[in-house]
């Protein structure tokens, strides 16, 4: 058996009761100072204080002083559209010069000029530049990932992204886990025929990737202007329908009702949620949807951040997420999104490390065995340059993230690098 002892490290990690952290108990952390973590073969067999270390020990067992570093769990990055070509640089000046987000996708660019990238790409190149972004993510923490494809619109380049997602599963060191995002956008060919293309997705598109087994999850862009209620509602539930699970961009820029909606189809995740009402957060509260708070988007929109504290107040399990994409979040920096979730949204520290980790898991199914540093899950792990992970949001834009381990393996810095 393959063991290891990291030892002489502060420990912070979620208490998971089986379900993702809500109200009071949304910053519910323990911590080991100094701690251990004993795993083998991948997971994790004990965590706990130095002191009580004895009885835990028993195999030969490699021993790692971590330097009195501070150890979290590895980041759950739980909202990405990793899978594209290049990023829209000028489309983003343009909107310094206060071009309008959704006009523009209205006159043909935006989402639409990310599809005409990635349709024209081929597989190779489009796996070669996601790969090349996801190993940027894995060296600031990030140890699993959701991405979604939604730059195709229509079901070949969809299936395209969806095999480069898959792919990327088997070869980059973290756990990535594939959405099937086709109502995106309108696409070009279907401008003005918005119900034929819902209809699309949902008799054809949805049961041939439900078939090849290429997505976890489904999720629609529910927003003014792009899919209404009723359209991602006959998404969703054929997506349902065919086993998947669901998730909804919802309420980021209008108040449409995506967030009561994704509470009434029992949805795994609502995500932005910038404009909902309270009424839309109860609904999720009481369904157990996790509500997914991307506050890089909100950055680099110029745009007030989601009400977080609120949500909390509410009840509501919040995670947090990249939202990594060519257009509104160009980024797929968990430290920074934790720091906008502390000094802009105001989240406690430890609230902030439950939204990174351990709710993020839960909003991607994967609660039981990741998010948290606890005896049975996965030991994918972070050594920080701190002290606590207030470290993360205390320096701004400076690596903080040291060492990255995932299933008890350094995986940054790279060996050979
Ligand atoms: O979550 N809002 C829709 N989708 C993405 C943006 C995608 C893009 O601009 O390419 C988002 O912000
Ligand atoms: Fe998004």
């Amino acid at each position: 058996m393959n063991s290891q002892l990291f030892r002489n490290a502060r420990i912070f990690t979620p208490v998971d009761p089986g379900k993702p952290l809500a109200g009071k108990e949304q910053g519910s952390v323990a911590s080991f100072e100094p701690g251990a973590l004993l795993c083998s073969d991948g997971r994790i067999n004990w965590v706990g204080h130095e002191r009580d270390l004895r009885g835990a020990l028993s195999a030969e067992v490699e021993e790692v002083d971590c330097g009195g570093r501070c150890m979290v769990p590895g980041f759950v990055d739980p909202h990405t559209h990793m899978c594209f070509m290049q990023p829209r640089e000028q489309e983003f000046l343009s909107r310094l010069e206060g071009a309008d987000y959704l006009e523009i996708l209205r006159s043909g660019g935006g989402i639409l000029a990310s599809v005409e990238a990635v349709r024209a790409a081929s597989e190779q190149d489009l796996f070669r530049a996601t790969l090349a972004r996801a190993r940027i993510a894995l060296s600031l923490g990030t140890t699993t990932m959701e991405i979604k494809s939604g730059y195709g619109l229509a079901l070949e380049p969809e299936l395209k992204q969806l095999r480069v997602i898959a792919r990327l599963g088997r070869e980059a060191r973290l756990t990535v886990v594939p959405t099937f995002l086709g109502c995106h956008a309108v696409p070009a060919e279907y401008k003005g025929r918005a119900d034929e293309y819902v209809d699309l997705v949902a008799r054809k598109m949805i049961p041939e990737v439900a078939r090849a087994g290429l997505a976890r999850s489904c999720d629609v862009f529910c927003e003014e202007g792009v899919f209404s209620v009723s359209q991602a509602r006959s998404v969703l539930e054929a997506a349902r329908a065919h086993g998947l699970s669901i998730r909804m961009h919802a309420d980021e820029i209008h108040d449409t009702g995506g967030a009561a909606l994704a509470a009434s189809l029992g949805a795994e995740s609502a995500d932005h949620l910038l404009a909902a009402s309270d009424q839309g957060l109860r609904a999720m509260a009481a369904a157990g949807v996790v509500g997914v708070l991307l506050p890089a988007t909100a950055y680099s929109m110029r745009r007030p951040y989601a009400r977080a504290g609120a949500m909390v107040d509410l009840g509501l399990p919040v995670a947090i997420a990249s939202d990594c994409n060519p257009g509104s979040s160009c980024t797929q920096s968990m430290p920074f999104v934790f720091g906008l979730a502390v000094l802009q949204m105001g989240l406690s520290v430890a609230e902030a490390l439950t939204a990174s980790t351990l709710n993020a898991a839960y909003a991607l199914g994967l609660g039981r065995e990741r998010g948290s540093l606890e005896p049975g899950k996965a030991a994918d792990f972070l050594l920080l340059d701190g002290e606590t992970p207030g470290i993360l949001a205390f320096k701004p834009g400076v690596a903080t993230v040291a060492e990255v381990y995932k299933a008890g393996a350094m995986v940054w810095p790279e060996k050979n690098a």
